[in-house]
């Protein structure tokens, strides 16, 4: 079965108070894009085009509003709310009818990825049969996510969430792709003590039968948290770096549509006349030039 996608887009975002008050956290911009354009664009880049979006019913209105149904990159955007924020593992169960068996891959709408080989590592792990993947990062902070440890051969032998005394160095990023088997699992575990369905509850499990693997991103990437006021800044500041210097764009979902050949160049064209004289449709063009 074609694997399908989910990006996790609610959530209180309680530490961007009080820009979260009124709009959803993920709706905010990284430099030039709203934060969600930058998960659209790991899946589309995993060869992802059924996507599900959840979202708080508050918010989603204006999520539809900037995304529709997907068909201008080609993709189909299936919409869920998630009435409270319960957990990430909540997104299997809202899920469970979209995926209809499915594998999956979700992302956190808050998470940005940049890296030399992103592409191939997404597909290797878009290939694996059964079982999961989830992408282990180096952070000098791991107490603050789920921590994988390791044996002497590099298996992963725990992952933990929030540990005081952290078992490695390696946090676990929030990009998962699991087998068919995650609303099953997810709809066994119960809520931690804050209350919330851990996706570390359901990575455990497949680490227990031996069926996770944890692949090690290297310092070559870039793994960004937007979820405070300084890192939210640090991350547009990363993106605006890279893309001046560059002259390309970091997670522009109209450019990997395009690539990938969902969209052809009438498509793009269009993509790019609607986004007028802005640097954005600028770059749009400038693409269908090259
Ligand atoms: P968090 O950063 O854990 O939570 P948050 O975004 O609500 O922010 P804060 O901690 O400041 O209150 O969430 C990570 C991502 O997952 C983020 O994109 C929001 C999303 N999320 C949900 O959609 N539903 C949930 O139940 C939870 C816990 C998070």
């Amino acid at each position: 079965m074609t694997r399908k996608g989910i990006v996790l887009a609610g959530g209180t975002g309680s530490r961007l108070w009080p820009i979260t008050l009124g709009v959803s956290k993920q709706l905010l911009p990284i430099y030039d894009k709203p934060m969600i354009y930058y998960p659209i664009s790991v899946l589309m880049l995993a060869g992802i085009r059924d996507i599900a979006i959840i979202t708080t019913p508050e918010d989603q209105p204006q999520f539809q509003r900037l995304l529709g149904d997907g068909r201008q990159w080609g993709l189909s955007f299936t919409w869920i709310v998630q009435e409270k924020p319960e957990g990430l593992a909540q997104a299997y169960l809202l899920a469970r009818d979209f995926l209809a068996g499915a594998p999956s891959a979700m992302v956190l709408g808050d998470n940005i990825f940049f890296g030399h080989g992103l592409p191939e590592m997404l597909k290797r792990a878009d290939q694996q049969p059964s079982g999961g993947t989830v992408f282990g990062y180096h952070v000098s902070d791991p107490e603050r996510y789920g921590v994988a440890a390791f044996d002497a051969h590099g298996r992963v032998t725990q992952i933990v969430e929030k540990p005081k005394v952290p078992p490695s160095s390696f946090a676990i990023t929030g990009l998962y792709f699991l087998d068919g088997r995650a609303p099953e699992i997810a709809a066994r575990i119960t809520p931690s003590l804050r209350g919330e369905l851990e996706i570390v509850d359901v990575l455990e499990h497949y680490r227990a039968e031996g069926s996770l693997e944890v692949e090690r991103m290297g310092r070559g990437f870039a793994w960004l948290d937007t979820g405070t006021p300084g890192s939210l800044l640090d991350a547009g500041n990363f993106v605006r770096t890279l893309q001046e210097r560059q002259g390309m764009q970091v997670g522009s979902p109209d450019e990997v549509a395009f690539r990938q050949g969902w969209i052809d160049r009438a498509g793009m064209a269009e993509r790019a006349r609607l986004h007028g004289r802005g640097g954005y449709g600028a770059y749009l063009e400038a693409v269908l030039r090259e």
